[in-house]
């Protein structure tokens, strides 16, 4: 048993997806929630600043005594996922290797959409762990450098024309292609979920990155022995790197509970 919170970040507000996953998952586990809201997005960056990042997002979360680390970003995930597991003493965990899991176990025809931010897309990480899982799937990918920016000013909800037609036109090849599974590979586009499902359809079963990443930690900290004895009552506290007013309102929004005042801001640089 081990008391002690769990931290998870992202770049803004997508690493809510693992969030509210782990809430559903382990209600009694505290968690410690950083969302670098002063500099996302993070998916249009190089490799060298996303690293820097990273860095010091897990620096910022590391005041605090943590058992885990979820990195709760596609894209920290992709391009610095071994840079921090191999300098922190706490496991960090990252979404690429769950979701690439469900994608290959989920898929009937083997034909995989994948979407993500242009330095997830580049880095070449799941379609990797896709095909070492299942060596004859086809991964369809494409960037979608447009949704990070768009979530993030709370354009993600279903009727709202302008979201709607730049996710027709992102994902109207994948639907060509005829893909019977869509990794959403970024935290981010689980927020898009209901206006993505309607564009592809009933049939095609999207895999969130984020839920898959909290249900791996859940797995682990299980595993070793290492979850809270509680089973409710776990808190959270936020973090952002700039205005808390408007994480709080869209945070509020996406999880369904009310985080106004329990926003803290760091100075990350
Ligand atoms: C971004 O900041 O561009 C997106 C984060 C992610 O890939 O989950």
């Amino acid at each position: 048993m081990d008391p002690r919170p769990i931290g998870v970040f992202d770049s803004g507000l997508g690493g809510l997806t693992t969030v509210r996953e782990l809430r559903r998952l382990l209600p009694g586990e505290d968690i410690v929630y950083f969302g670098d809201t002063g500099r996302v997005p993070y998916g249009s960056r190089s490799r060298e600043t996303i690293i820097r990042y990273a860095r010091q997002d897990v620096a910022f979360l590391r005041t605090f005594d943590l058992k885990l680390i979820v990195i709760a970003c596609g894209t920290v995930s992709t391009t610095a996922m071994e840079v921090l597991a191999r300098e922190n003493s706490i496991p960090v965990l990252g979404v690429v290797a769950p979701a690439a899991d469900a994608a290959a176990q989920v898929t009937r025809s083997g034909k995989i959409g994948l979407i993500g931010t242009q330095a997830s897309i580049r880095s070449g990480a799941y379609e990797a762990l896709i095909h070492a899982r299942d060596p004859m799937a086809q991964v369809i990918s494409q960037p979608c450098p447009l949704f990070v920016p768009l979530v993030e000013n709370g354009r993600f909800r279903p009727g709202d024309v302008v979201i709607e037609t730049v996710v027709g036109e992102y994902l109207a090849p994948l639907k060509r292609r005829g893909v019977d599974t869509l990794v959403l590979g970024c935290t981010h586009y689980p927020l898009l979920e209901e206006v993505i499902s309607n564009f592809m359809g009933p049939d095609v079963v999207l895999v969130n990155a984020g839920a898959e990443g909290a249900r791996a930690a859940a797995e682990r900290l299980a595993f070793e022995g290492a979850l809270s004895d509680r089973t409710e009552g776990g808190g959270c506290r936020y973090f952002v790197s700039d205005r808390q007013e408007d994480f709080s309102r869209l945070a509020s929004i996406f999880l369904g509970w009310d985080v106004t005042g329990q926003v803290g801001k760091v100075d990350i640089g």
